[in-house]
């Protein structure tokens, strides 16, 4: 047989990208070993030497000193080349039982277990963020919005709220991703277990997962546990982009709700008076980025036959830049949110506008014996009436407003003040400060 072309070589090599799975195939290994020692596949002395072989190739990539070489293709083929360099044959030893195909799932496993941890305090730093903001800016009314037209005045706090809650369902995701990651496929070998006398369950263990995957086929053929990641991180990052994108209206001379820190932005190369909230615009951009990841993913597997293919080695890329972006911009967000400033008048000119008690004047109505659909249709008129005139609601005199309803023709003022009406909205999850200081109650202690 010929050798595969040099060309082909590099095209089909991992090793520049899955270099970061030294530390996870170091781990994996030494477990390996220590069990078939244990299990007398191999010599007990034999076994040392591979594992200190390991613990120094484990050092020289901690201090920057391995020797990569692309001839080889993949970090696991790397190491073991390093390690027969350094004990000899005996290093040959330690694929017994193995194959690259368990080997890797092996790897990529560690390699999320810890990942899914820093993702997921990062996550919760950001929720917490979230609740000292919801507290500093208790009692400021920013107008809520449906189909970005003005609704009903809420609380600043009660908005940023949802995002609390959000991403408190991006943890439950994530904790269903860290289950199915939670397995152990060593012992697979290329795809239908071994004849030797191992001990899967004792690497497992060692290695700290609470199951092992119980069909060997299903152990090398699976990168559920990629997708779910990635799917985790799509919903995510959708919901980083909503929240990046209010932020990004809300600092608009349009809206001018907030301000973010200079720290976050960036001037305009031409245009002195530019402040563009970048990070913001970023954070959103790169939802696409790994909306793609997760959607190479999922195409890369939907036509493999079982069980290992070539095909799966794309799906590191993927997964190590989605990984990348999470853990850069999480804490990039928190801090941003953290240090936002609201600006007080632009916020109370905008909820001044009183036909956002609309509703609570169709509701007043109900109360003296219209049928919502009546009230809605009576105080439809009377903004409409108001809109022609250029006037505001609370502008009207009693006797303008009775001729669209006697019962509007009463003392109304508490119905149109912003303060009142959210005050009122005081059912539970509503916007009323009562309840939102529930609420507030509630997600800390989910948060805990
Ligand atoms: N570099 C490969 C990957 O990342 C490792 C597994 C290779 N197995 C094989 N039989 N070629 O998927």
């Amino acid at each position: 047989m010929k050798d595969t072309a040099r060309a082909v070589l590099h095209f089909t090599a991992s090793l520049p990208f899955d270099k970061r799975l030294a530390f996870a195939d170091i781990k994996g290994s030494i477990a390996h070993v220590e069990m078939l020692a244990d299990r007398d596949i191999i010599d007990p002395h034999e076994a040392e030497q591979i594992i200190s072989g390991l613990k120094e190739i484990r050092e020289e990539v901690e201090q920057g000193r391995f020797p990569y070489d692309l001839d080889f293709e993949d970090i696991h083929m790397n190491i073991e080349k390093r390690l027969t360099e350094k004990i000899g044959p005996l290093g040959g030893k330690l694929h017994t039982g193995r194959s690259r195909n368990d080997q890797v799932a092996l790897d990529t496993h560690l390699y999320m277990k810890e990942e899914i941890e820093v993702v997921g305090q990062a996550l919760q730093q950001l929720q917490e963020t979230i609740l000292h903001l919801a507290e500093r800016f208790e009692g400021v009314l920013i107008p809520g919005y449906t189909h970005l037209q003005r609704a009903q005045p809420v609380l600043l706090s009660h908005h940023l709220l949802a995002y609390f809650w959000m991403l408190q369902r991006d943890r439950g995701r994530l904790e269903g991703v860290l289950k199915c990651t939670d397995l152990m496929p060593l012992g697979a070998g290329a795809l239908a277990g071994t004849g030797f006398d191992i001990d899967r369950l004792q690497v497992a263990e060692k290695l700290g997962f609470s199951g092992i995957y119980e069909n060997s086929i299903d152990a090398v053929s699976d990168r559920d546990y990629v997708i779910e990641f990635l799917s985790f991180a799509a919903v995510l990052m959708m919901h980083l982009s909503r929240l990046c994108e209010e932020l990004i209206n809300w600092s608009s001379a349009e809206f001018g709700f907030i301000e973010l820190d200079d720290a976050y932005t960036t001037g305009s190369s031409m245009m002195p008076q530019k402040k563009n909230p970048d990070l913001a615009e970023l954070a959103r951009g790169k939802t696409g980025r790994v909306y793609g990841s997760l959607f190479a993913i999922l195409t890369v597997m939907k036509g493999l036959p079982l069980a290992y293919n070539k095909d799966m080695q794309e799906d590191k890329e993927g997964l190590f830049d989605t990984v990348d972006t999470l853990k850069s911009l999480l804490p990039l967000l928190a801090e941003m949110l953290d240090t936002i400033t609201v600006n007080q008048s632009c916020l109370k000119e905008a909820v001044d506008d009183d036909y956002l008690c609309a509703t609570d004047l169709a509701d007043h109505l109900v109360k003296k014996g219209l049928s919502f659909r009546d009230a809605h249709h009576v105080v439809g008129s009377l903004i409409a009436y108001c809109r022609k005139e250029e006037k505001r609601l609370r502008e009207l005199d009693p006797e303008t407003r009775g001729r669209f309803h006697p019962a509007l023709a009463e003392e109304i003022s508490a119905l149109l003040d912003p303060v009142k009406v959210v005050e009122a909205r005081n059912s539970r999850g509503g916007t009323a400060p009562s309840a939102v200081r529930e609420q507030l109650k509630l997600a800390w202690k989910e948060l805990a």
